[in-house]
């Protein structure tokens, strides 16, 4: 991500109930939200709003999907930076060019709001795909960086005005009339499970009136007690403060973290918005996602996973392939990632590349191989067998057998069960 300086653009805010928006990809049913319900008020100071325990429904999910769709949709080049990078650019004339080359004099970012038409969007299309996916939860760009906003929002000033006008004498009331009203007006209307803000190196929590918003949030909104938000809600406040830390744009330690976190990157390497002109090989392949996936939930976060759609509301069958290799992998294995916890290691001792999940009553353990071993002998250095354990490959019927000694396990794979998938899973119960 980058600095971006039209301060009245600033706020980029997604918000998504799968059920709002889609209806279709239930949450589980099991949760049990009523402790949460005692918790006492929240006032607008950090201590206290920290101090509220994330809805359990939140961890539990650990996969979602990120969509980067708007304006940005249409010129479709470069990324969903393009406004900015058009007008902020001094030593490339790569925006420039792109629009001296194709469009009239004059034409400006505004224009591209008439052929963002989402002409073939069909929400239950997407809603069939992001299930098949095996994603819990769906973060969308209701508004990105340049304002333009997803939802007919009353306090929607003229888009166009943004650019143009004395900025600095509307700043002051542009928080309180603007910013605060339409995140209350998305959130009373489409009652979302999750405030994913953005924009925060902007300003100051202050200044964006951060605290006061989720106390409300916390205290009073219809969502209050199953919501969950991030941490981007003011310069110095990701990794901080909030609900689950996103950090930077493609947080992923490597390491477990005791706050819960989460992992937001994008399939397409250079874009969260669609780009007409991507390669094959500028997006991460379907092994490079699984992996993704299970690092990051091994040490204890969530993964939120972009996909971009085009102007006409198509997901293209490159995010298509990807997130049904992502869903058929995860019907296979999902019980060693979803509803799962962090095991003391995270990451084998002797076999780095192999990660570790259990079960949260600890009768299982899970061990994630990213990379199958020569002569189909996995060596292990954190588990400590003993007689009664039982080793099994997940989707594979038969027994394993190892071999435990003083400094490592020995566990022998079959071989024909390696037909390139992006990951194999052991179910170790004791
Ligand atoms: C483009 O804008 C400039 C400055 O506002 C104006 O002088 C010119 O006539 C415009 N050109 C066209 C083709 O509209
Ligand atoms: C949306 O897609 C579904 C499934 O392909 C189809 O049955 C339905 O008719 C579509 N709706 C519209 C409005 O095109
Ligand atoms: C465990 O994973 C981390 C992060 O990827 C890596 O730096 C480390 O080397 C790994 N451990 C081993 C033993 O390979």
């Amino acid at each position: 991500m980058m600095l971006f300086v039209h301060i009245l653009c600033a706020l980029l805010i997604l918000c998504i109930s799968v059920e709002a928006y889609f209806n279709v990809i239930a949450k589980t049913d099991e949760v049990n939200f009523v402790l949460l319900t005692k918790a006492s008020k929240y006032v607008p100071t950090w201590s206290s709003l920290d101090s509220r325990p994330l809805p359990p429904w939140y961890d539990e999910a650990k996969f979602g999907i990120f969509i980067h769709w708007g304006v940005f949709s249409v010129p479709s080049f470069g990324s969903e930076w393009f406004w900015n990078n058009w007008k902020e650019e001094t030593t490339s004339m790569k925006y420039h060019d792109f629009m001296k080359q194709r469009y009239p004099p004059n034409f400006t970012y505004q224009d591209f709001a008439r052929d963002f038409t989402a002409e073939f969007f069909n929400a239950s299309e997407w809603a069939e795909l992001f299930k098949a996916s095996g994603a819990k939860y769906v973060v969308l760009t209701s508004k990105h960086h340049e304002g333009y906003t997803l939802w007919p929002s009353r306090y929607s000033f003229s888009w166009n005005s943004m650019d143009v006008g004395p900025r600095k004498n509307l700043i002051d009331t542009f928080v309180t009339q603007k910013i605060i009203p339409e995140l209350q007006e998305l959130v009373e209307t489409y009652k979302p499970e999750v405030v994913w803000s953005d924009g925060d190196w902007e300003a100051s929590d202050s200044y964006w009136k951060s605290k006061e918003f989720l106390a409300w949030l916390y205290n009073e909104s219809p969502v209050k007690d199953t919501v969950v938000v991030n941490d981007r809600w003011g310069s110095n406040i990701p990794c901080h403060h909030g609900g689950f830390f996103t950090c930077t744009d493609r947080f992923n330690p490597g390491v477990l973290l005791s706050h819960k976190w989460e992992n937001c990157m994008t399939i397409d390497k250079k874009s969260w918005g669609f780009r007409r002109n991507a390669v094959l090989s500028e997006y991460l392949t379907l092994a490079e996602l699984v992996k993704e996936l299970i690092i990051t939930v091994s040490c204890g976060g969530n993964l939120l996973m972009n996909v971009g759609p085009t102007k006409d509301g198509i997901i293209s069958p490159i995010f298509e392939e990807r997130l049904r290799g992502i869903g058929a992998w995860l019907a296979v294995n999902g019980e060693a990632i979803y509803n799962t916890k962090p095991w003391t290691v995270q990451n084998d001792t002797l076999t780095g590349s192999t990660w570790y999940t259990q079960s949260k009553d600890e009768k299982q353990l899970y061990a994630s191989i990213l990379e199958w071993p020569e002569n189909d002998i996995l060596l292990l250095g954190s588990l400590k067998t003993s007689k009664n354990f039982q080793i099994q490959l997940i989707g594979h019927s038969s027994i394993i057998s190892w071999k435990q000694s003083d400094d490592k396990l020995e566990i022998y794979l079959p071989a024909n069960a390696h037909r390139g998938q992006p990951a194999w899973l052991l179910k170790i119960t004791k």
